[in-house]
């Protein structure tokens, strides 16, 4: 089906053709009326006419016969409100859709989405929460809008920290260090590596020498490196099936996969005249970068004894991804802290010609989750907190408050619902804060059936199921049409057919919490229907409309909790 908004968007688009073609008329929702379009300011400006009377100019010839009336407001906007019949029509194509209007890409795209990128042998803590569980929506908003997806989980598995965290393991033994590891004590063995590398010198050559056989490729070595892989990998994929992230062990491509390729890196930039020497470094100055003293900023590829670091291998990495994987997109889902680095790493490789100009790459960036008291968040200890250890919390309070609730579940059943339910509240407080501000983790008012929450979108859903259920007979749409005889009815329809454009707003500005606002805002459109129009006991024609609609919300609400990463159970 074709969504209201691009129904309406191509009538008026006609009449602003007429004007200048291709001018855009800024269809937006509104306020004040069901449409707004935007468009006729800038365009008065552009061929130099009064904005009023332009409006009234193109609301006049605009055909919206059957679609809309439109009046005109204020310095130039259009006000449009749509036809009845076109509610009704657009409703019942929503009814047969399963998309419910949102439109799958003709070309599809491949996007390559480099997220959560954890660092082996440490614990996968609050700081991965947010690259993880952003980068995890709009994986599958991709998906669903038909794009090819290739995650990219970019570990840190490579650097001098091995040498200890190898020479540790030796230390500790294989088995035992495994043992530890498996249960994900992750950061004991890293902090026990640590306390010897700081205090024994013998163990510091110990390790250095390590490094150098890792580097060179020393089997042994990278046989035992191979171990602190695996089960950190290992331990990651359990706390990812715990979120419920679609991130699979195969989309671990870490930073050692590169480091073949990183030779040719820095050859290729020499030969391409690029590279320049700085205090010993191998350094890349791409125009435009300087620092507080507007000195040129480097980019080091090489440093003088470490060998290759960060950058060389994120230089390596958007090679592979634009001429291996085909990327037409690159997503970095990183912290904010990184962004220099990355505004970096794409000039450089589009200097060097790797990073074609139609390659899109982009910084999805994040703030900070902060702990009660607005800092960040720690332990009272002040270490950082282990992101399985509040992910267990919250289903523990989730399945405390079911215990009272819903009295009725098996302990199975029980703990299964308080799982979907503890996700929901952690990835939905993460989505639907604006991405660049920072949050505060605080499962109370997360874990919260009322408010803008994740447990009250599901409950919104779990309540429509269960009109269903109460009807004892499947039920289906038959001939349902939409008169929408009170404001409470039109309202919510009104919100049921926003949702193409509301995906695709979330999805072109990679700003999840559009999506969210939009889901939470539809909730409180079904709470005012609830209060104005009872459902089952209605009778006849109304009847079948009132449940349609309720259908209709009822998959409304799960597609977009789906494409958020979020369950939307049956029953709560
Ligand atoms: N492992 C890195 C960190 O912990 C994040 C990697 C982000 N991805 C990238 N391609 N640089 O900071």
């Amino acid at each position: 089906m074709t969504s209201t908004y691009d129904i309406v968007r191509e009538r008026l688009q006609a009449a602003f053709d007429e004007v200048v073609p291709g001018a855009d008329p800024v269809l937006r929702r509104s306020e004040r009326s069901d449409y707004q379009a935007n468009g006729v300011m800038a365009l008065a400006k552009q061929v130099g006419r009064s904005p009023r009377e332009l409006a009234e100019h193109i609301a006049g010839r605009a055909d919206l016969s059957g679609v809309a009336s439109v009046e005109v407001a204020g310095p130039g906007f259009l006000n449009l409100t749509l036809s009845p019949q076109l509610l009704d029509s657009q409703l019942r194509a929503l009814l047969e859709d399963p998309r419910l209007g949102v439109a799958v890409a003709r070309r599809p795209r491949t996007v390559v989405i480099d997220y959560s990128a954890p660092n082996v042998a440490k614990e996968l803590h609050v700081g991965n929460l947010r690259s993880t569980v952003i980068g995890d929506a709009l994986a599958r908003m991709h998906r669903f809008a038909g794009s090819t997806v290739i995650a990219r989980n970019h570990v840190g598995d490579w650097g001098t920290p091995f040498g200890m965290l190898i020479e540790h393991l030796l230390d500790l033994g294989e088995e035992e260090a495994i043992a530890s590891l498996s249960i994900g004590d992750l950061n004991t063995f890293y902090q026990g590596a640590r306390a010897k590398f700081d205090a024994d010198d013998a163990f510091k050559d110990r390790a250095r020498a390590r490094v150098v056989a890792l580097q060179a490729g020393d089997p042994e070595t990278r046989r035992l490196w191979q171990i602190l892989v695996d089960q950190s990998v290992r331990y990651f994929t359990t706390i990812y099936a715990e979120l419920d992230v679609s991130l699979r062990p195969e989309d671990v491509v870490g930073e050692s996969y590169y480091n073949d390729m990183l030779d040719g890196v820095v050859a290729d930039l020499d030969r391409a005249g690029l590279l320049v020497e700085s205090g010993g470094a191998l350094c890349v100055f791409p125009p435009g970068f300087t620092n507080r003293d507007n000195e040129p900023l480097p980019l080091i590829v090489k440093k003088r004894d470490e060998g290759y670091g960060y950058a060389a291998t994120d230089l390596a990495a958007v090679r592979d991804r634009v001429s291996n994987l085909h990327a037409d997109e690159i997503l970095y889902v990183v912290g904010t802290p990184q962004a220099q680095h990355l505004d970096m790493v794409y000039a450089v490789a589009r200097l060097a010609g790797w990073l074609p100009e139609h390659v899109r790459c982009e910084h999805v960036s994040f703030g900070h989750v902060l702990g009660p008291d607005r800092k960040m968040f720690k332990t009272r200890s002040g270490e950082t907190v282990k992101l399985m250890g509040l992910v267990n919390e919250a289903i523990e309070r989730a399945d405390e408050a079911l215990v009272t609730r819903a009295s009725g579940l098996d302990e199975a059943s029980r703990v299964s619902l308080a799982t979907q339910i503890a996700r929901a509240a952690i990835k939905y407080a993460d989505l639907s804060t604006e991405r660049q501000r920072d949050y505060v983790f605080d499962l109370d008012r997360m874990l919260a059936f009322e408010g803008d929450t994740g447990p009250y979108l599901q409950y919104a859903h779990a309540r429509l199921r269960s009109i269903f259920r109460r009807l004892g007979a499947p039920w289906s749409p038959g001939g349902a049409t939409f008169a929408l005889g009170t404001q409470a009815e039109r309202d919510l329809a009104l919100g049921l057919l926003g949702l193409p454009e509301a995906f695709e707003l979330a999805l072109n500005s990679l700003q999840p919490n559009r999506l969210c606002n939009y889901l939470f805002d539809l909730a409180q459109r079904l709470t005012s229907f609830y209060e104005a129009c009872p459902v089952l006991s209605s009778e006849g024609a109304v009847r079948a409309e009132r449940l349609a609609l309720c259908d209709l919300t009822a998959r409304t609400l799960e597609i977009g909790l789906s494409v958020l990463g979020i369950d939307a159970p049956e029953q709560m």
